[in-house]
């Protein structure tokens, strides 16, 4: 059997439909760039995130960047985040002259680990350390009671990366994007809402945030052709927005589907006896599954065989950022964040997406116990 780590072209073929005829209305009312469809998803966007204003960006990565820019983040700053996370997390950092600050994670959730955050700044002046960057990765909610409580008293921005993690809720049952100054979400195809191409959303609540991302959006104009301050081109297109409209009305739906299909690893998994470590979802959160991302003993080997048998695997992120070649001159080394490290050896990512059957998941798992049986080996990772 074929088991990929996602089809998209499974998801198309459900709401191709529906979006064939969004598409032609914008090609038909050649209003490519903003426009009403933009207009609508931000709306729909930042409804759907409990916020009170949405701004439609180019990508995830420009959300992240066009955040930062509005907070003033520049040369001589500091910005908290995670090493364990995709590039454009701390890479959004670095490209406005800041310094990253890395914080070590959880190592059941992956995230942030918010009792670390103050004594990793307590070496920079205070009014330098201007945000933090918690990033809710695989699409479960960082522990945001704690990061909001820590970064209030630090006195630096929360800048939400919900990009893996839309409709996500935290504890205390607050969508991801909503808790934060600001949130960014990611469109990329593989998210749960991914559009035809790279797009993304900023959504806040700060009405003088709200106001000056959308400037900066449009290379800093306001009036038009008038620049007080600088900004780039960030602007989502309305082809991409007519397909996400389409696309979320189906995501609870989808995001449903993705956690049921959590359930049923669960189940066929927990009892195995297998050295896998199951994602560990923290009560009362509201976890997504962008990812289904599990830890298991000798990993490499299980996903050869799991490839070898038809199965897509992923590991998300091999190398973690305080140890990437761009970031040397941090001056971090191995062993710095040993959380993070380990994740990063020792974790992977199975196929969750919503379009997989009850016999693909079994499958799936039937060569995970077939791998090890074959090994011998039993009992946690
Ligand atoms: C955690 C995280 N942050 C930021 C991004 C950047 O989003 P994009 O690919 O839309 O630029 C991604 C995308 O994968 C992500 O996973």
């Amino acid at each position: 059997m074929n088991v990929p780590l996602l089809d998209l072209k499974a998801q198309y073929e459900a709401v191709k439909d529906e979006i064939t005829p969004a598409i032609m209305e914008v090609v038909e009312s050649q209003h490519f760039i903003l426009g009403p469809k933009v207009v609508a998803l931000e709306e729909r966007v930042a409804a759907y995130s409990d916020a009170s204003w949405g701004i439609g960006v180019t990508s995830g990565s420009d959300a992240l960047l066009v955040a930062l820019m509005a907070l003033d983040v520049g040369p001589g700053d500091f910005v908290v985040t995670t090493p364990y996370t995709f590039f454009a997390t701390a890479g959004a950092i670095a490209r406005l002259g800041a310094t990253p600050v890395f914080v070590d994670i959880d190592p059941r959730t992956y995230n942030i680990d918010a009792s670390k955050i103050e004594a990793a700044t307590a070496g920079y002046p205070k009014e330098r350390v201007k945000a933090i960057i918690p990033v809710h990765l695989f699409g479960q909610c960082c522990d945001m009671a704690a990061v909001m409580e820590i970064s209030r008293d630090l006195g630096m921005a929360v800048i939400e990366d919900a990009a893996q993690a839309i409709g996500a809720k935290d504890k205390e049952g607050r969508p991801a994007g909503s808790i934060g100054d600001v949130g960014c979400f990611s469109f990329f195809p593989s998210k749960n809402l991914g559009c035809f191409g790279d797009g993304g959303m900023v959504v806040t609540s700060d009405e003088a945030l709200k106001d000056r991302i959308t400037i900066l959006r449009a290379h800093g104009s306001k009036p038009k052709y008038y620049h007080r301050i600088i900004g780039g081109n960030f602007r989502l297109d309305a082809i991409q927005a007519a397909v996400l409209l389409v696309k979320l009305g189906h995501l609870e739906a989808w995001s449903n589907k993705r956690r049921e299909n959590a359930g049923l690893y669960e189940r066929l998994l927990s009892d195995a006896g297998l050295p896998v470590t199951l994602p560990h979802v923290e009560p009362g959160c509201r976890h997504i599954y962008n990812q289904f991302v599990v830890r298991a003993k000798d990993r490499d080997a299980l996903m050869a065989h799991l490839k070898g048998n038809g199965i897509g695997t992923e590991v998300y992120y091999p190398l973690p950022l305080h140890l990437q070649e761009c970031f040397k001159y941090l001056g971090h080394k191995e062993g710095d964040f040993p959380e993070s490290e380990s994740a990063a050896r020792d974790t992977f990512a199975l196929p969750i997406y919503p379009e997989l059957t009850h016999e693909m998941i079994e499958y799936v798992v039937d060569q995970v116990k077939g791998f090890y049986s074959q090994r011998g080996t039993r009992n946690a990772a």
